[in-house]
């Protein structure tokens, strides 16, 4: 098998992709001329900076890492969410295409990702984000615990959208990304869309507390039984 390094672009795209581009074309209808726009964990996907130079918007992408398998991010700076170095309400609107889920592999919480988007969105701008579901990436994710992610928005907006794509299948076939995971058994990938407005202040009090990379981050942000399943996999498939 390939070292993660060695791996060139791209591992095939999850059929939930097909749901991502339709939802990312609603976030680039919302995109006007003058616009400064924050792209959360941009990788390498060139859409919406595109879209911006395109309309005459100021695009800014942010990533933790240089390269996406192998391939250069497009970011504009490499800088981890957890200490994102834009001004406060420098920006009309955030957006963050499956990003979200990773945040706590990367040493920052979900909640103080969010506070870091809320704060750099100008008041009665945008935050746009889409995650998988049932996919990967942290517990709530993994698991699809849609009221704990709901709670942690609502902190932050007292309007808050959320949209699945894709769920239970339709329009794409059933896609089981972990067959031999019980929790996971008859539970399809599908993508969920979180579109809020910053229509509130800032709660007080937040930090990043248990912001762990690696193995602690595995071990406080993904369940018992997916821990399980992840060595009891790498045991017998190496
Ligand atoms: C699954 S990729 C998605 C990339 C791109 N948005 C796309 O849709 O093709 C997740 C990206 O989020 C970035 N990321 C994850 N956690 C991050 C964090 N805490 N700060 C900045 N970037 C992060 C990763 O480095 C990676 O490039």
């Amino acid at each position: 098998m390939l070292a993660k390094k060695e791996l060139k672009r791209p591992i095939p795209p999850a059929p939930t992709g097909a749901c991502t581009i339709a939802i990312v074309d609603n976030y680039l209808k919302e995109i006007k001329s003058g616009m400064k726009v924050l792209e959360i964990g941009c990788g390498v996907w060139s859409k919406t900076l595109d879209h911006c130079n395109k309309v005459g918007a100021h695009y800014e992408g942010l990533d933790v890492q240089e390269e996406y398998y192998g391939i250069k991010c497009i970011a504009t700076r490499i800088e981890n969410l957890a200490d994102l170095s834009y001004s406060d309400s420098e920006f009309d609107i955030v957006i963050g295409n499956q990003t979200m889920e990773h945040w706590a592999q990367h040493g920052c919480t979900m909640e103080w990702g969010l506070y870091q988007c809320f704060r750099v969105v100008r008041p009665g701008g945008r935050v746009f984000l889409n995650v998988p579901i049932h996919f990967h990436g942290t517990k709530y994710f993994l698991h699809g615990k849609l009221k704990k992610i709901e709670k942690l928005f609502s902190k932050f907006s007292n309007n808050v959208k959320f949209e699945s794509w894709g769920n239970p299948s339709d329009p794409i076939a059933p896609y089981y990304p972990h067959p031999n995971y019980q929790a996971l058994k008859d539970k399809p990938a599908y993508v969920l869309d979180i579109e809020s407005v910053k229509d509130r202040e800032l709660p007080k009090g937040v930090s990043n507390t248990l912001g762990f990379n690696g193995r602690l981050s595995q071990i406080f942000h993904n369940s018992i039984s997916y821990n399980l399943y992840r060595v009891r996999s790498k045991v017998f498939n190496g």
